[in-house]
């Protein structure tokens, strides 16, 4: 049996022997919100997508979460598993916990992949609106702060067309464990600035963002995009902060396109 000394949850989909993908997903979700990339990649690839700290079906800990504690959970997985050339895919929080895995050890992956996030840390205003928001939580419920926040990750146009679909991810949400939250709120706000770093990034890279993203805006991504040599910058229809799967297809066809352009 394998042992995880952080005990995170990994759900691994298809032939070790496969090149790997492993997908962080955002907050405040888990990797179920990768299931349409799952499902249309595991037949070719090693898909490896994992619950962070506290969400999802890991465990809470002591909620004392900081970036690099993101981080180091992720380099263990690599250690416990081993995938094969792995291939980096996070979005949002799974993106920062991407880009400062790539700052302390970028040569473990053979490729990038980063939807609706950016490099920068939260300004003062981000910290504290994180600040209000564990208020919020301590004073009101997780879930009157799940019910604030989730709506907004999403366009109004994927909300009324799929509402089922986005009310089971709010409910899964709403379960979350406050004092995971309030971690990783924590982490967030207390996390590096990694746009320096964006320039020395020397894997085939592919930066995806939904058209009406709110939260990491086509404009900050696209000039995150611009510092990272070689990169690939897609913009995603009709979709806002959770592209994977509000234009799953569209973001599934420009996955696969990028990794056979670079044969990964
Ligand atoms: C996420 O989707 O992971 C969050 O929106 C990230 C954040 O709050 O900065």
């Amino acid at each position: 049996m394998t042992i995880i000394k952080s005990n995170l949850e990994v759900f691994r989909s298809g032939s070790p022997n496969n090149r790997a993908i492993i997908f962080i997903h955002g907050f405040p979700y888990d990797h179920l919100m990768w299931n349409h990339q799952v499902n249309e990649f595991m037949n070719d690839y090693y898909c490896i997508a994992y619950d962070v700290r506290g969400l999802g079906e890991s465990p809470v800990g002591d909620g004392q979460y900081t970036m690099e504690l993101f981080v180091d959970d992720l380099f263990e997985i690599l250690d416990v598993y081993k995938p094969f050339h792995p291939v980096l895919c996070g979005l949002s929080m799974g993106g920062y916990i991407a880009l400062r895995a790539m700052e302390r050890f970028g040569e473990k992956f053979s490729g990038l992949i980063l939807c609706d996030t950016k490099p920068q840390a939260d300004t003062n205003e981000g910290k504290i609106k994180r600040a209000l928001g564990i208020k919020m939580i301590n004073e009101e419920g997780v879930e009157k702060f799940v019910s604030d926040f989730v709506p907004n990750c999403f366009g109004e146009n994927f909300r009324k067309k799929n509402f089922a679909e986005y009310n089971t991810i709010l409910q899964r949400s709403l379960n979350s464990n406050p004092t995971a939250v309030k971690g990783c709120l924590l982490a967030m706000a207390g996390r590096t600035d990694t746009t320096e770093s964006l320039s020395s990034i020397r894997i085939p890279s592919m930066v995806i963002c939904g058209e009406h993203d709110a939260l990491s805006t086509p404009q900050v991504m696209k000039e995150m995009a611009s510092r990272i040599p070689g990169s690939r910058f897609v913009l995603v229809p009709t979709s806002g902060h959770m592209s994977p799967i509000e234009n799953h297809d569209f973001v599934n066809k420009m996955i696969r396109n990028f990794l056979a352009a670079y044969n990964l």
